[in-house]
């Protein structure tokens, strides 16, 4: 399969990476060349402009930032014009009304869309065990099943394009749930002169515990972001476009809007672009 990848960040570039190397041939984009470049290496065809790369490519897999991002490398007359008959597949977390847009645009300019939005990060593209699920037709469903198999064991079809999107945004509040609570509990764990070790040995005996808690810990203890998973930037994006989203139904959302000034007191601090682990910065300043 030829595959456009536009979007060499964390995530596109080792995506783009996994499907070069389990055979398909891949060209990519990024909005910043010298990013992608490394990725030659691997066999990968690197162009300057979106368009080259979607040109030949039986499916442009979309890796981006955001909605906004989007729009500046598909929404441009040049990448409109070469996408008739070509499937877009949106893997970045998105909005399910952004999505629903992007679809009516693509679908305007003759091509079609489907969503593919992906739990799991860099290792889990590299080992091709993300959890991707699919918004989108069964028909669409099965035509790409050869591109979510190599990123994944088990796609899903979560329903029509817009599930997976909210889906994706559900599991994403975990996320920023998740590790708000356990940097509050080892704060308090750390400040009160308790082992950090008994602390962690009963978490995970009981039914409190997540794994993101042992993978995250060694970051917290040593106050070190460096080489992101995910960023603080990101995490951000996601509790706005879940907060945006819960707004239109009855929910009390006031457990993660206390969440969105940590993220942003943390971004005030330089940490945007460090693995989103830093909020530990703004919830256990160092004294
Ligand atoms: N990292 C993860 O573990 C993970 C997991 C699941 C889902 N996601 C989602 O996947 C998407 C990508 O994540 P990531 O971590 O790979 O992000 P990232 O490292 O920040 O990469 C963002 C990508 O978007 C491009 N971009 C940003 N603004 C742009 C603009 N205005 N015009 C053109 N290109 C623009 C960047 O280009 P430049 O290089 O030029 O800046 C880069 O290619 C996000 O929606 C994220 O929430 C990420």
């Amino acid at each position: 399969m030829t595959i456009a990848v536009l979007g060499t960040g964390l995530l596109g570039y080792a995506i783009a990476e996994r499907l070069q190397s389990v055979g398909h041939q891949v060209t990519v984009y990024n909005r910043t060349a010298a990013k992608a470049l490394p990725l030659q290496a691997c066999g990968i065809t690197v162009v300057t402009r979106p368009e080259q790369a979607m040109a030949q490519a039986d499916c442009v897999v979309l890796m981006l930032a955001d909605a906004a991002a989007i729009h500046a490398v598909l929404l441009t007359p040049a990448s409109l014009a070469v996408l008739r008959d070509k499937t877009v597949i949106q893997m970045g977390t998105i909005a399910q009304k952004e999505s629903l847009a992007l679809q009516a645009e693509i679908e305007k300019a003759g091509g079609s869309y489907c969503e593919a939005p992906v739990l799991g990060s860099i290792a889990e593209a590299n080992a091709g065990t993300l959890l991707v699920m699919v918004g989108g037709t069964e028909e669409q469903f099965t035509q790409w099943a050869p591109l979510f198999r190599s990123l994944s064991r088990e796609p899903r079809l979560i329903g029509p394009v817009g599930k997976a999107a909210s889906l994706k945004l559900a599991l994403n509040q975990l996320i920023a749930a998740e590790i708000s609570a356990f940097a509050l509990s080892l704060g308090l764990v750390q400040r009160a002169g308790v082992p950090v070790d008994t602390f962690m040995a009963i978490l995970r005996e009981s039914a409190l515990f997540a794994p993101s808690f042992d993978k995250k810990l060694p970051r917290l203890l040593t106050r070190n972001y460096l080489h992101p998973n995910f960023s603080t930037n990101h995490l951000l994006k996601d509790v706005a476009l879940f907060l945006n989203e819960a707004s239109g139904y009855e929910l009390t959302t006031s457990s993660l809007e206390g969440i969105k000034p940590v993220l942003e007191r943390t971004i005030a601090q330089g940490l945007g672009e460090a693995d989103y682990a830093s909020l530990y910065e703004t919830i256990n300043p160092k004294v």
